[in-house]
């Protein structure tokens, strides 16, 4: 069989878990892809910064020549941020490579001309690792429930929150504190504002409700709130009344005015010690599903960190070059529904 060729766009926690995995597992890689799965390009920012085991072959600083070369295959997208993924992600697609990314941000702005770029070169665009990290809940909603009614998507999609919110109230440690050791631990943003103040969790919560609800909801449609004004004293509170705080992406189909509509809203909520996203502690994430006939499902592990995300990018990346050994693309997430958006007037803190 023809090798897959692959090419990886950006070397930080995900793209160094990435690239070591191709490497190590190339013989397993091969095995259930049914060809060899070759890392052909790495497009790094600095190319004289050393980069361990990686052949500097590979090394490049020219992603856009990256993005079109005719021995690339499948490219992995894991720069982050709008610009330059977007370009050169919609110029991989359209030069007929299939994408995998773990950008949220993009994804939650731009998923719409990039699936149409998909579509129009029968390729596969592929981004598990978006939303919690390695847990598998974009495959899920889009197969596994594709023959039921999605209602309600809600949980706790942001690790570097939920690891500040669960160190402070376990060890009293200081919120500054926390952060930095979010930011070392390599659960963070480039920019941790984009977790402090909800914003990563908006996008997610954006992307879950798109799938979820077969509609096209954007960032800009979800309420954020985040946890930068969270102190010792509110989470002492909390418990007095059994409860603890967390940070929660909830995305409901709900009928308002008699109209059917999408509510998507990001804001540290107070939880119920019993109930079970009270345990969910440190960077791992919990996503709750309520489905019509499937009634209710939790998805719970690892949503941050360089190896777990990997892993989510590698599943993708086996499916992409499975499909495209067997002359195809997988299935897509699928819009038909066209939902309004339901103004949030007022947010219910407790779950
Ligand atoms: N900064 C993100 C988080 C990484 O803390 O969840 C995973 O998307």
């Amino acid at each position: 069989r023809r090798p897959i060729g692959v090419a990886v766009l950006g070397m930080g926690n995900v793209g160094t878990e990435v690239v070591r995995n191709l490497n190590d597992k190339a013989a397993d890689l091969q095995a259930r892809v049914g060809a060899p799965v070759e890392l052909r390009g790495v497009a790094v920012r600095d190319l004289a910064r050393p980069r361990g085991a990686v052949d500097s072959a590979v090394l490049t600083d020219d992603a856009e020549s990256l993005v079109t070369r005719d021995d690339i295959d499948v490219v992995v997208e894991l720069i982050g941020g709008i610009e330059p993924p977007r370009t050169l992600i919609r110029t991989a697609l359209q030069s007929g490579k299939s994408v995998i990314t773990a950008n949220k941000a993009l994804m939650a702005v731009h998923s719409g001309e990039l699936s149409e770029a998909a579509a129009a070169s029968n390729v596969d665009l592929y981004f598990e690792a978006a939303v919690a990290g390695a847990i598998p809940v974009i495959r899920p909603l889009t197969q596994s429930l594709a023959g039921d009614s999605v209602n309600r998507v809600a949980g706790i999609v942001n690790g570097t929150t939920n690891y500040i919110l669960s160190e402070m109230d376990e060890t009293g440690a200081a919120y500054e504190d926390v952060l930095a050791e979010a930011v070392r631990l390599g659960y963070a943003e480039a920019d941790p504002t984009a977790d402090v103040e909800g914003h990563d969790a908006a996008a997610k919560a954006a992307i879950l409700a798109s799938i979820a609800f077969h509609s096209r909801v954007t960032a800009n449609d979800v309420y954020c709130e985040g946890i930068s004004a969270i102190t010792a004293d509110d989470l002492a509170a909390a418990k007095k009344f059994d409860c603890t705080v967390k940070l929660l992406s909830i995305c409901e189909r709900i009928e308002a005015d008699g109209v059917e509509k999408i509510s998507a809203r990001v804001y540290p909520a107070l939880i119920p010690f019993e109930h079970p996203l009270a345990t969910v502690n440190g960077a791992f994430n919990a996503v709750v599903v309520e489905a019509e006939d499937a009634g209710r499902l939790m998805f719970y592990g690892q949503g941050a960190g360089g190896a777990p995300t990997a892993s989510a990018v590698l599943g993708d990346l086996v499916m992409a070059a499975r499909n495209r050994v067997n002359g195809g693309r997988g299935p897509l997430e699928s819009t038909y529904a066209s939902l309004p958006i339901a103004p949030i007037d007022d947010v219910q803190t407790r779950y």
